[in-house]
């Protein structure tokens, strides 16, 4: 079924006389055959959002139907890919069009030549259920489980080597399971249930174990103005945070910080495992020069392939950045479908889509019995660094970890600039005693004792400010040498050095030399030692 090109406008295109169609299909537009999705329908009328470069598309050219919504081809192999927002592979895009991608090419996300050696968990005759593993493939350093999307009795399964094409099972209804599946990226996949958050999940930012914990499953927003550090934050946190898999998009930001990025994951260790990081990671990567509404895709891209393998009882984590380039690209789809603006020009719906976003992070029991988990860490750029923008405002509403970072402190180049006064984690009660627990039985009080000393530095700095440092106390002076050392040496951590990360170990030692210092300086002015006197010795 064919039907013709009415009007365009950017990268939406009215299209007639196509029957049948459904919301959220996807479409092939033009001679060229480019990727679009239905986004309305009104009888044989309907918008079709493009998500390639719309130039040289013209009226009245042809647009069909699939049948099916916009799809992630789910199976081994992904691991170590660096995709387009559309998930199709950029090296192999590369090699066969050069490097101007034009996006008319239909190529396939995973390799079909490839053959693997599958590894049966379950035999003929055996009860299958939705969710089950009926088998593994070895993805370099995972077990990655081969999950079927049907029940049933299994009446053939394979043992070997295989393709993707190729069936591995066939149950009795005559229905196949195979080592790939296609699943729409708009739709979260099942979990038998959600849990509770309680484990973290170390980053190896002190500022952020010690202070805002982030749990595995848990979500947390990192807003900051223009040169704040949110890049390097998420890129630091990729390589070293503990999980097995991360899920990197690169969303409407710089291409060449994704080339560096890049580079430096097929070169560097991976600080958890004898292997490569490239090697545990996927790259989404839908930069700012290339196609805006392919962006408002691939954070769903991203989601799903980082949900399949929580599906396989890993701990997933998802970086995004940043969230502000998807919700412009949302903006500039909804204007040119001449939608009723909402605040700042973005749908009115902006909000729900953020919230239907950030709901699909989650520690899950899953359909095969397993816990898996998917965390989120995603950058938020408010234009101004005016926090009270509506993209910024709907994630600080849905996000449980807010990492407020702040332009003065990285124009002092404190770095990571996450203001510790504003910033939050609505598990931070819960985790310390998690961390408590696992790291050393002094974590919760260190956390204390440190927080206090922050907040007596904050009321003493306005006092200093109006009679100067020498017009202080002793003990107050102390203080406020104390807090510097916290702000110097365990606040920041210089990304491109050795500290880029702090064990739990590290971080808890280098706080416990510092409080120990004030405790003993402390000590000797209550004796009557004179404050400079203490620092000389
Ligand atoms: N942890 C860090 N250690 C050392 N330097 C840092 C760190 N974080 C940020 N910087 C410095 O700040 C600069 C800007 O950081 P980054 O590019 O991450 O900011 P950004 O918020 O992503 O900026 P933009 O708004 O332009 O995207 C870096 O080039 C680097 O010099
Ligand atoms: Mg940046």
């Amino acid at each position: 079924m064919t039907g013709c090109i009415r009007g365009i406008s950017g990268s939406t295109v009215w299209v007639e006389g196509l029957k049948g169609l459904r919301l959220f299909e996807r479409v092939r537009v033009g001679n060229a055959e480019l990727t679009g999705e239905v986004v309305r329908l009104e009888g044989e009328r309907a918008v079709v959002q493009v998500y390639e470069e719309t130039t040289g598309l013209g009226i009245n050219e042809p647009v069909k139907g699939t049948g099916s919504p916009l799809t992630v081809m789910l199976g081994p192999g992904i691991l170590g890919a660096v995709f387009d927002g559309l998930q199709r592979p950029l090296e192999q895009l590369r090699a066969e069009m050069g490097p101007f991608i034009s996006g008319t090419k239909e190529v396939s996300a995973l390799d079909y030549k490839r053959s693997w050696e599958f590894h049966p968990l379950k035999s003929e005759g055996d009860e299958l259920r939705e969710g089950d593993a009926i088998g593994y493939v070895e993805e370099g350093a995972f077990r990655h489980l081969i999950l079927a999307g049907a029940s049933g009795i299994i009446s053939w399964i394979r043992e070997g080597s295989f393709s993707l094409g190729e069936p591995l099972a066939r149950l009795g209804s005559g229905e196949d399971v195979y080592g790939l599946q296609e699943w729409p990226v708009r739709s979260p996949r099942p979990y038998r249930r959600k849990l509770s958050p309680s484990v973290p999940m170390i980053t190896g930012q002190r500022v952020i174990d010690f202070f805002f914990p982030i749990p595995r499953g848990g979500t947390a927003v990192i807003p900051g103005g223009f040169g704040t550090g949110k890049t390097i934050l998420e890129q630091t946190i990729a390589k070293f945070a503990d999980v097995d898999i991360v899920v990197y998009v690169g969303c409407g930001e710089r291409g060449n910080e994704m080339a560096e990025l890049l580079e430096e994951f097929q070169t560097i260790k991976d600080p958890w495992r004898e292997r490569r990081l490239i090697d545990r990671t996927v790259l989404v990567v839908n930069t700012s020069n290339m196609p805006v509404s392919a962006r408002e895709a691939s954070i769903y891209t991203a989601v799903t392939i980082g949900e399949y393998y929580r599906d396989m009882g890993y701990n997933v984590l998802l970086l995004a950045d940043s969230v502000s380039r998807w919700a412009e690209a949302l903006r500039e789809i909804s204007s040119s479908m001449e939608e009723m603006p909402g605040e700042e020009g973005y749908p009115t719906y902006l909000a729900s889509r953020i919230f239907g976003f950030y709901e699909r992070a989650g520690i899950v029991e899953t359909l095969n019995g397993d816990v898996g988990s998917l965390t989120m860490i995603l950058s938020v750029s408010p234009p101004g660094g005016d926090f009270t923008e509506p993209v910024t405002q709907a994630s600080l509403r849905t996000a449980g970890v807010f990492l407020m970072l702040d332009t003065s402190l990285a124009h002092r180049r404190h770095f990571p600039a996450i203001n510790w006064s504003q910033s939050y984690s609505l598990y931070q009660k819960e985790l310390k005693k998690n961390f408590s627990e696992k790291v050393s039985s002094e974590w919760e009080d260190l956390h204390d004792r440190c927080r206090g000393l922050l907040q007596s530095e904050e009321e003493l700095r306005e006092i200093a400010e109006i009679v100067g440092k020498e017009g202080l106390r002793d003990e107050d002076r102390l203080l406020m040498e104390a807090v510097e050392r916290i702000r110097t040496e365990f606040l920041c951590q210089n990304a491109y050095t050795e500290d880029a990360f702090s064990s739990p170990e590290k971080t808890l030692k280098i706080i416990k030399e510092i409080i120990r210092f004030f405790d003993d300086a402390s000590e000797q002015i209550r004796k009557g030692i004179l404050y400079e006197d203490i620092l000389k010795a």
